[in-house]
């Protein structure tokens, strides 16, 4: 049985490095995609203090994300490529930090409790096919280094599951 271990450490880079650790040994059996982006979420939602969603939105079509495993409050389903902050990062291609919802235009509330986002592309062969999106309910929670660090955990996901139809 995996248990995840309390991470004691004072640095980001630490944490991340221990969480991606973690993360891999989690997936190191699996290549299921829907179970290890369960797993993923669940990780990602026990060790990362001040969260309140963690979870994925794969695109169905390439028009429009539908709602994949996550911890947190039930969560809007379908949302267009460009819209919103997930539909935002699917267009651009890269991950984006919002700092205070209440001022990214066209930003979808899911929980109203939720005041900063962090979402990163998932990018396979060149192509973006999902997000992982975390939620906190506390302005500017996320920086450079959390970014940095989740695209690091968004990769050993993709990496690990198989993501063929
Ligand atoms: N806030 C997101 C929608 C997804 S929820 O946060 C779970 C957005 O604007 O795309």
């Amino acid at each position: 049985m995996f248990a995840p271990q309390t991470i004691s450490t004072s640095s980001k880079s630490g944490f991340y490095d221990e969480l991606a650790g973690q993360l891999s040994a989690l997936l190191a059996d699996e290549t299921d995609a829907v179970a290890n982006a369960a797993n993923t979420s669940a990780l990602i939602f026990e060790m990362m203090p001040d969260l309140n969603w963690a979870g994925f939105y794969f695109l169905n079509t390439p028009d429009e994300l539908v709602v994949g495993p996550f911890q947190g409050k039930p969560a809007c389903v379908r949302i267009a490529v460009g819209r919103g902050v997930c539909g935002t990062a699917v267009e651009r291609g890269r991950s984006i930090i919002v700092e205070d919802v209440h001022a990214f235009p066209g930003h979808i509330a899911c929980d109203a409790a939720s005041r900063s986002e962090l979402v990163v592309p998932l990018i396979k062969d060149g192509s973006v096919f999902g997000v992982l999106d975390l939620d906190s309910p506390t302005v500017a929670r996320f920086d450079a280094d959390d970014q940095a660090g989740v695209e690091r955990l968004a990769a050993i996901f993709v990496a690990a599951s198989s993501l063929e139809d």
